[in-house]
């Protein structure tokens, strides 16, 4: 009889503490909220890591009503950032995610690399908090969010920030709405950057042609679900050529089918992001999925496969 194979990663080798997950399946942000109602509709434990909703300094409403609307393979969202800012997250959310097995990760927002360094600073040390995802790629908020993840310099400077004042694990998550990712994906990296996620929503829009108006009341949104897999895929592969950190896939996976290609891009782990929303208990069929296909394919270690598909045929 064949032993299981090993599904444990490490998201952060270079960090004192590390980020270690029983296996390489999270779930996106944005998807379960803080995960507390998401829980009972799910085992979330079953995930190798769990990552927040966008969270800032103060608690935002978000953008105005409708915010979603579904597109052919793909959904459009405008929700802008709506949380209950830090200080609600430690007070409310970080005590129950201390009773669980799973790591949380708490994905961070703000408006100026102060805002992000505050936020990442009043986290230090939280019981439930095992590390951070910078988002510095939100397309739907009109000041900060994406302006940092365009731009090397100051992708830079929110990701030093940030390192500056934690001692948790870093994940800076980037946005596809650039001209080389390449050099992003750099940038973070010598910034510090633990580890890199890839990628955030697509800008887009669709138009309600009876109404003659854009659907979502913040006319254009971000596209995510499978439409954007094969975008988020290559820009994984362009990243895993630049980059030496454990990479992060996101971006329209469903199946354990879609996580592996990931996984051979380069990708250390992957996020489940909208699949989340229509299928909660999404976890145990991609894990199963990789598990199989593991055992079918006499792999041992998850970790063999990572950017197996990235390889030089000609050495
Ligand atoms: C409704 C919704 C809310 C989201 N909120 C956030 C957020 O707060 N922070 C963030 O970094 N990404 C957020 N995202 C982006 C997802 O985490 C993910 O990067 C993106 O949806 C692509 O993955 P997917 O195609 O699997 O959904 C959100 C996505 C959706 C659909």
């Amino acid at each position: 009889m064949s032993d299981s194979p090993k599904l444990g990663v490490q998201l952060a080798p270079r960090h004192d503490r590390g980020l270690a997950l029983s296996n390489p399946v999270m779930l996106a942000s944005g998807i379960a909220g803080y995960g507390t109602e998401y829980a009972e509709l799910a085992d979330i434990e079953k995930f190798g890591a769990v990552v927040s909703k966008g969270t800032t300094l103060m608690p935002r409403a978000g953008n105005p009503q409708p915010r979603l609307v579904e597109t052919a393979s793909g959904l459009l969202n405008s929700v802008g950032l709506e949380n209950i800012g830090v200080d609600a997250l430690i007070r409310e959310k970080a005590p129950v995610w201390a009773e669980w097995g799973v790591p949380v990760i708490v994905n961070i927002a703000g408006e100026s690399a102060e805002e992000y360094a505050a936020v990442a600073g009043k986290l230090e040390g939280v019981p439930g908090v095992a590390g951070i995802e910078v988002n510095i790629s939100c397309p739907n908020v009109s000041a900060g969010g994406m302006e940092f993840g365009v731009e090397p310099a100051l992708a830079c400077g929110v990701t030093s920030a940030v390192k500056s004042s934690t001692s948790l694990p870093v994940i800076v998550k980037l946005s596809p709405n650039v001209t080389d990712i390449k050099e992003i994906a750099i940038a973070v990296q010598e910034a510090g950057a633990d580890a890199i996620c890839l990628i955030n929503t697509l800008k887009g829009m669709a138009i309600d042609i009876d109404r003659r108006r854009p659907y979502l009341a913040n006319s254009a949104g971000g596209l995510s679900g499978p439409a954007i897999k094969p975008v988020a895929l290559y820009m994984l592969y362009e990243a895993a050529k630049v980059t030496g950190v454990p990479l992060i896939g996101c971006g329209g996976i469903v199946c354990a089918r879609d996580a592996l290609e990931f996984i051979m891009a380069g990708a250390t782990a992957v996020q489940v992001g909208t699949v989340g929303l229509s299928t909660p208990d999404i976890c145990p069929d991609v894990l199963g999925g990789i598990e199989q296909f593991m055992l079918d394919n006499k792999f041992g270690d998850i970790t063999d496969l990572v950017g197996v598909a990235g390889d030089d045929p000609g050495g």
